[in-house]
């Protein structure tokens, strides 16, 4: 039994399957897989380039729906809601940070970091400027605040995006590949920092990543191979 089997579940998905038609081709990418993620756990996920990583991972926020299988975010399902539901609960529980940091190139780094709680309509910016402020010099990048995301590195931008999908303080940080363009001393700053995070806010983290160092930290390693576990 690990530490986190008496935690409440923040994330769990049943026979996941994934195809895409192309003609008359369908591939099937994510054949058969169901995991558990429990409040506060790191879980990281490795795998072969195309073993299907960023596809489950798309699946599993809600960026895609799954072929086959279900997907419940803290305790309730999420996979069969309509886009603005499910975009709402995403912004609600959820830090995404995709493989290719996907920020809006006409927004500053400041800008982009303060986005997802201003669309909550809940505050106002001079409030969200200081805590997205807050984040991004966390992560390093207060003397970037007004760069926008094409005047950045590409290490600089995936730190933005990793600082985007934190700013909500969610239950669940899902990330693809959050150290793939960080050097060594910059990836283990931008590590700490998750840890403190989750300490802070007993955040989940599933994390894919290439990075043998990062992917040993966790409480968990999962292996997947052709779309299954392994
Ligand atoms: N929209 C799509 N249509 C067709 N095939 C797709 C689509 N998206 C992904 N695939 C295929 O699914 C497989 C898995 O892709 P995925 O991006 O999930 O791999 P990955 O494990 O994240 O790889 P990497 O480590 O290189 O990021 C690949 O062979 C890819 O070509
Ligand atoms: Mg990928």
């Amino acid at each position: 039994m690990n530490n986190f089997a008496n935690n409440k579940i923040v994330l769990e998905a049943k026979n996941i399957q994934k195809s895409f038609n192309e003609g008359k081709n369908s591939v099937d990418v994510i054949k058969d897989l169901s995991l558990k993620v429990a409040a506060g756990e790191f879980v990281s996920i490795v795998g072969s380039s195309g073993s299907g990583k960023s596809t489950l991972l798309h699946v599993l926020g809600g960026l895609d729906r799954p072929t086959e299988g279900m997907v419940f975010l803290n305790g309730q399902r999420f996979d069969n809601l309509n886009e603005t539901e499910r975009g709402y609960k995403r912004n609600q529980y959820l830090g995404f940070v995709y493989q290719f940091h996907h920020l809006l190139p006409e927004f500053t780094a400041l800008e982009n970091v303060a986005m997802p709680i201003m669309l909550r309509k809940e505050s106002q910016y001079s409030e969200v400027k200081q805590q997205a402020e807050a984040l991004l010099e966390r992560v390093g990048l207060s003397h970037r605040l007004t760069h926008k995301p094409g005047e950045l590195s590409g290490g600089e931008r995936q730190r933005v995006a990793l600082a985007r999908a934190l700013v909500t303080k969610p239950a669940l940080m899902l990330a693809d590949e959050p150290t793939g363009n960080l050097d060594r001393k910059t990836a283990v700053g931008i590590f700490e920092l998750l840890s403190e995070l989750r300490n802070e806010l007993n955040m989940a983290m599933l994390i894919v990543t290439h990075d043998e160092q990062l992917a040993k930290s966790a409480d968990r390693i999962l292996h997947m191979q052709d779309g299954i576990w392994v």
